[in-house]
């Protein structure tokens, strides 16, 4: 085997475990089995989706408030919003998907386009990290 053809199979090795690395470690960060926290990963969420209709002095139909830990869980109208351990039973999480059990899908749009860009859709990643928060006993930790 002659040096050329040497190098061009090492380095065809090293990028293709390069590549598997990439995607191992891609599909580890799917699931996170690190635990979730409310005030470091939930709160700046909700913060920034919710917050601009859901804070306590807004007049808010649902009479929802998501500004603490503590009033999330007093939940509005329909109770609740969190089933500790059951994110599939949260209204918290089935109204930001597609069919809620009642109303509209949230985050409701903005009438008015807010400099922070609110009221766009959560991502996929954070609709996730609030399911695992609540899978993990929906802690106010
Ligand atoms: C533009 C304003 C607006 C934004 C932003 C918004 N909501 Fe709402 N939300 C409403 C209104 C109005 C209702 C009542 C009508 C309905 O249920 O569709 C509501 C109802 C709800 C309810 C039902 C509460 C109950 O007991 O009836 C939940 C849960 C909820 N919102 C969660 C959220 C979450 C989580 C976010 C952020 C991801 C969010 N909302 C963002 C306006 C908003």
């Amino acid at each position: 085997m002659n040096v050329r053809v040497g190098v061009f199979w090492m380095l065809f090795g090293l990028s293709l475990t390069a590549a598997l690395m990439v995607s191992l470690s891609a599909s580890m960060q799917q699931r996170p089995d690190r635990a979730v926290s409310y005030a470091k990963d939930v709160a700046p969420v909700i913060a920034r989706y919710c917050l601009p209709c859901h804070a306590e002095e807004s007049q808010n139909s649902s009479e929802l408030s998501l500004d603490t830990y503590a009033l999330m869980m007093r939940g509005g109208k329909h109770g609740t919003p969190v089933v500790a351990g059951k994110p599939d039973e949260s209204i918290l999480i089935r109204k930001l998907l597609p069919d809620p059990p009642f109303g509209e899908t949230m985050p409701l749009k903005m009438r008015r386009r807010s400099a922070s860009g609110a009221a766009k859709k959560l991502t996929e990643q954070e609709i996730d990290l609030l399911k695992e928060w609540i899978r993990q006993g929906a802690k106010g930790n």
